[in-house]
């Protein structure tokens, strides 16, 4: 046996004992005569010792050990003259009487602790390293209780896992896919799968009424901190549900998950809201409901009144910063730079100061009298002390930009609390949404999704008006999962396809498998898929879900530890009968 204990593990009821540990040196501290030690594995870290009284070969093998070194390390268990409360194993250190290098170590590219690494470059490359640290090991052990606590409330709630294949075929709608070629089929390819939707789909027509997985899934789009082009979803299907069964389950799965990993618990069922109110209010379909601010349509109280700039807008929104009379113009200019920024988007910002003396003061003091403004603090519940900040532009993008401002105000106000969770589920999607650019309505969630019972006319009359039957499950800003009821009629599956711009022909080409599949007998069936990566995160309270996946990707999608993506042989090339012409980007 390498070792009789891990190094997380001795207390000062072992005293006397003889022990052998194992594991990786985190420090040494020569003292002259005495040389002090710690070794650490996953469990934890124990100083050893060693002194005059200790043998020969110890005291030469101590001399050469370094960070990182793994060791094999043989003694009593002694109490310590200074004791170390900070950890654990603080009361005791181990008096060495054997000591054996089990691997030397180079000097690690950057220390090995809590507070180090090396900047993000060097930590990734050396993930292997990185792992090693407290904070990521502490993100890699809640992953796991997370997925066990997923595996263990499913299988309770009569869940089967079954897995569905990673070479499928690729589909125009969704992000783009990447695609593998495939050498026995020339010219041929295969896609990863975006998500094994279809798949799920055909496990309810064969019967398997309660599914799930905990699945990668891969999507060639533009990264962000909450977004990696490989992820985990757990992945969920159900037969013989409507939206309530589904959502019940699942909030039921959620509430668990909190109490059991964080000991958080919710009274009563968590609120929902349509996506309609979610883009009045917070500007966003995942709103972040930890905090107020919300958004203010002033759009008729602004316009008529010679302001070409409002006049001309379709939109014109307000936030009500509380206290925010007191910004200096310099923080009134520093957010106006951030909304300006091409991320966000907005053209300028308008603020209107109301003092504590019940004075008013505006960008725009020449355009609106005092009581045109009072008009609009009172739409927005301002008091003296506020300020309004005023976005205008395009509905959508000037409410997606006050959604930025105010989360942007929010952090600075510290009203984003991480201990704090306000889930919700965010219901009655629209089913469609209009793309200028190609002429053609896209599913906002996927071509699946059934509309709204009582909104399945509105897709010969009025298609856009038409809403899902779908929900996302959003907590503190975030989206961890989404879902919906499907089509399981194969004359209205083919009637949204149309809708969207197929032909009979292209969606038979696409999907014949799934219209086929629903002539045998489809039962009625819903689903949600979580994003697991994100969940971990916001349960860890990081805003990144690169620490909680072992081995992510950075922005560019590169994997720098295996120095991935790489080019490959002309021979692999000529086996798949493809050339490779990176020249062509430019
Ligand atoms: P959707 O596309 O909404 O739904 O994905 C479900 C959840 O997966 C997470 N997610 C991601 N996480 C990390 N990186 C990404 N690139 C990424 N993309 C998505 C999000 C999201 O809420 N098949 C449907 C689900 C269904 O209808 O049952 C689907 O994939 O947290």
């Amino acid at each position: 046996m390498y070792r009789s204990h891990t190094c997380g593990e001795l207390r000062i009821e072992n005293l006397g004992q003889e022990v052998t540990l194992a594991g990786w040196v985190q420090k040494v501290r020569n003292l002259g005569a005495m040389t002090f030690a710690d070794i650490r594995d996953r469990y934890g870290i124990t100083q050893f010792v060693i002194d005059e009284n200790s043998p020969e070969e110890v005291r030469r093998t101590a001399a050469d050990i370094g960070r990182e070194y793994v060791l094999q390390v043989k003694g009593k268990v002694v109490e310590r003259a200074s004791k170390n409360p900070k950890i654990p194993t603080g009361d005791i250190e181990i008096a060495v009487t054997s000591l054996r290098v089990l691997n030397p170590s180079e000097v690690p590219p950057f220390t090995i602790e809590d507070q180090s690494d090396g900047g993000d470059e060097l930590r990734m490359k050396y993930r292997y390293l990185d792992l090693r640290r407290n904070p990521v090991k502490e993100a890699m052990i809640l992953r796991h209780k997370l997925a066990q606590g997923v595996r263990r409330y499913l299988d309770g709630e009569g869940f089967l896992e079954i897995e569905t294949p990673v070479l499928i075929k690729s589909t125009p709608e969704g992000a783009r896919d990447f695609i593998v070629p495939s050498r026995m089929n020339p010219g041929e390819f295969y896609a990863m799968p975006q998500s094994p939707q279809t798949f799920k789909q055909l496990l309810m027509v064969a019967g398997y009424d309660r599914y799930f997985q905990i699945v990668k899934c891969f999507r060639d789009e533009d990264l962000r901190a909450d977004r990696q082009p490989e992820f985990t979803q757990i992945d969920c299907e159900m037969a013989f549900v409507e939206r309530e069964d589904v959502i019940r389950t699942f909030e039921g799965m959620m509430k668990h998950l909190f109490a059991e990993t964080l000991g958080v618990t919710f009274d009563g069922p968590f609120p929902r809201m349509s996506w309609h109110e979610a883009m009045e209010r917070y500007g966003s379909d995942k709103p972040d409901i930890r905090f107020g601010m919300e958004l203010n349509d002033i759009t008729t109280l602004a316009q008529g009144k010679g302001f070409g700039v409002f006049d001309s807008a379709e939109y014109v929104g307000a936030i009500c910063v509380p206290g925010g009379a007191a910004y200096t113009r310099k923080q009134i200019d520093e957010l106006t730079e951030f909304v300006k920024r091409p991320q966000i988007g907005a053209k300028g910002l308008v603020w209107v100061r109301i003092e504590n003396t019940g004075n008013i003061k505006s960008s725009v003091d020449k355009f609106y009298t005092p009581d045109a403004l009072t008009a609009w603090a009172e739409r927005c519940g301002a008091q003296g002390g506020d300020l309004l900040l005023v976005i205008s532009g395009g509905r959508m993008g000037s409410l997606s930009a006050l959604c930025e401002l105010r989360l942007e105000l929010g952090g600075r106000l510290g009203l984003r609390d991480r201990s704090v969770f306000r889930p919700l589920w965010v219901v009655d999607f629209p089913l469609l949404e209009w793309d200028e650019e190609s002429g053609r309505f896209y599913a906002m969630h996927h071509p699946f999704t059934s509309p709204l019972p009582e909104d399945a006319h509105l897709l010969d009359s009025d298609p856009a008006r038409a809403r899902a039957n779908a929900y996302d499950f959003v907590v503190n800003g975030v989206e961890i999962g989404g879902g919906s009821i499907r089509i399981h009629d194969s004359a209205l599956q083919a009637r949204l396809f149309s809708v969207l711009g197929f032909s009979d022909e292209e969606a038979r080409a696409q999907f014949g498998f799934l219209m086929d599949a629903f002539k045998y007998g489809a039962p009625p069936h819903g689903g949600v898929a979580f994003g697991f990566d994100r969940l971990c995160s916001l349960f860890g309270g990081a805003d990144s879900i690169r620490d909680y996946i072992a081995f992510p990707k950075n922005n560019s999608g590169r994997d720098v530890m295996i120095d991935a993506p790489s080019p490959v042989a002309q021979a692999q090339l000529d086996e798949l009968y493809l050339t490779s012409n990176p020249s062509a980007k430019e």
